[in-house]
């Protein structure tokens, strides 16, 4: 028997690994997987090519004024991957410089800004059979996911993965501005004032610092199992 679509939320720090996981998961179980990182990405670049972005300052006035004007869509590509575009275009490897990831922690600490992509996330998710990661999405996009996980790895990991990442794309990045990144975002997405990254009380806590990709993905199908087992013995 099919059993019932559900919600999936992936939360966690910055490159914990949660859109492996919630790539794998999607591949997997015929699910639709959604970057929410991609998004806030998107909004920080319309910003920064606007120049509401600089090092030093973040007009919010034009950005609240502009939100609107902003539509992130997602689709798949000759290779199966997903690509975000940004009021039609494709800006997949854009959206992925140390630049627009800054900037995508600054635009997410704005309430307006995660008003407007929240109501974007959850309209994604109504029909259920959704993967999505992020931050908050088991706390405030789904809190009524039926499976939240919330991933953690040390800084130094997590760096690594994605000084990895970055060196693998071409780039050539120092790994301790990498580290100080990671670091500096931790501490933006934890103590901002709208919707701090926290762990959802009923989230699955996985710390995957020393844990295959494999044997993560096996985990979480397992987690996944059990929960629609359930659900369907209710
Ligand atoms: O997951 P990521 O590195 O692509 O996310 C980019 C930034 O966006 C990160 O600093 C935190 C923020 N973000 C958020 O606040 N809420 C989400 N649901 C997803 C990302």
């Amino acid at each position: 028997m099919q059993s019932k679509n559900i919600n999936i939320a992936v939360d966690g720090f910055s490159s914990c690994g949660k859109s492996t996981i919630a790539k794998g998961l999607a591949r997997q179980l015929g699910y639709t997987y959604i970057d929410s990182g991609a998004m806030y990405r998107s909004v920080a670049l319309f910003a920064i090519r606007n120049g509401w972005i600089t090092d030093s300052e973040m007009d919010e006035e034009h950005l609240r004024q502009h939100i609107g004007d902003i539509r992130i869509t997602f689709k798949t590509n000759s290779h199966g991957e997903q690509e975000t575009y940004l009021n039609g275009e494709n800006v997949e490897r854009e959206i992925r410089t140390l630049d627009a990831a800054n900037g995508a922690s600054r635009v997410s600490t704005l309430g307006f800004v995660r008003k407007a992509l929240v109501a974007q996330q959850q309209v994604l998710g109504k029909e259920k059979g959704v993967v999505m990661d992020g931050r908050d999405i088991g706390t405030v996009v789904f809190p009524d996911a039926e499976l939240k996980l919330f991933l953690t790895a040390s800084p130094e990991v997590r760096a690594q993965r994605r000084f990895d990442e970055m060196k693998a794309r071409g780039e050539n990045p120092s790994f301790d501005d990498v580290l100080t990144n990671v670091k500096e975002r931790d501490q933006r997405d934890t103590t901002r004032v709208e919707s701090p990254l926290r762990k959802a009380d009923d989230a699955l806590e996985l710390d995957n610092s020393h844990i295959g990709i494999e044997e993560q993905l096996q985990w979480a199908l397992g987690m996944f199992n059990k929960i629609t087992t359930e659900n369907e013995q209710d």
